[in-house]
């Protein structure tokens, strides 16, 4: 019996613990502080352990013709070089200011990555980051066209690596 009040003790000191240091601010808000080690792993072995589940039977329907890859450079562009870049690696204002960084895929690329972990991050997005999810805006179709490209994005064929290359930079020219 000691024991059991002991534990219900220690739990309430735990949950009055957290519900202090969420009160108290105590748990950064703001986007210009880097995430905390724990916060970290949390987030990484979550996305990890729910990306091996979901992937597990799923394959690519579509060829990477030219048609496939050209029409990926083009959702590419529209939706996402904002915050990954276009093929000089150079961010945004935008990428510049989030808490988890968006990488410059031209430079950070996913190229090692399964077709299929890229297709669950575009439909999904990534929770806690600025990493939307395209589920509602795009087909599926379209999802698989982006995730061949940025899979393939150092080893184009020549006609779509001359598009991907004329995609104009994301960084931010004007002076301040
Ligand atoms: C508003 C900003 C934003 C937009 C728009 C965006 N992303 Fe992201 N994306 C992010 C951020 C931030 C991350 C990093 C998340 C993390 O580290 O967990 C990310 C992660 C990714 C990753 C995983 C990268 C890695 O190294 O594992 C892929 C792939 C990706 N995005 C593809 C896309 C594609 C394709 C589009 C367009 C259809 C897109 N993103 C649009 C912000 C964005």
């Amino acid at each position: 019996m000691r024991f059991i009040y002991g534990f219900v003790f220690a739990l309430a000191l735990l949950g009055g613990a957290v519900f202090a240091a969420v009160k108290t601010g105590s748990i950064p808000a703001n986007a210009d502080s880097k995430p905390s080690f724990l916060e970290k792993w949390v987030a990484k072995t979550s996305l990890h352990a729910t990306i091996a589940r979901d992937t597990k039977d799923l394959n690519d329907p579509l060829q990477p013709t030219n048609d496939n890859l050209s029409a990926g450079v083009k959702l590419y562009a529209a939706n996402c070089a904002v915050c990954h870049g276009a093929a000089d690696g150079k961010p945004s204002n935008l990428a510049q200011g989030f808490s988890i960084e968006a990488p410059q895929l031209a430079k950070d690329g996913v190229t090692d990555d399964p077709v299929a972990v890229s297709y669950w991050k575009i439909k999904h997005g990534i929770r806690f980051t600025a990493m939307p999810s395209f589920a509602a805006t795009l087909t599926d179709d379209q999802i698989w066209q982006l995730s061949m490209f940025v899979a393939q994005m150092d080893k184009l064929p020549p006609d779509v690596d001359a598009e991907w290359k004329a995609v104009p930079s994301a960084a931010t020219t004007a002076s301040p």
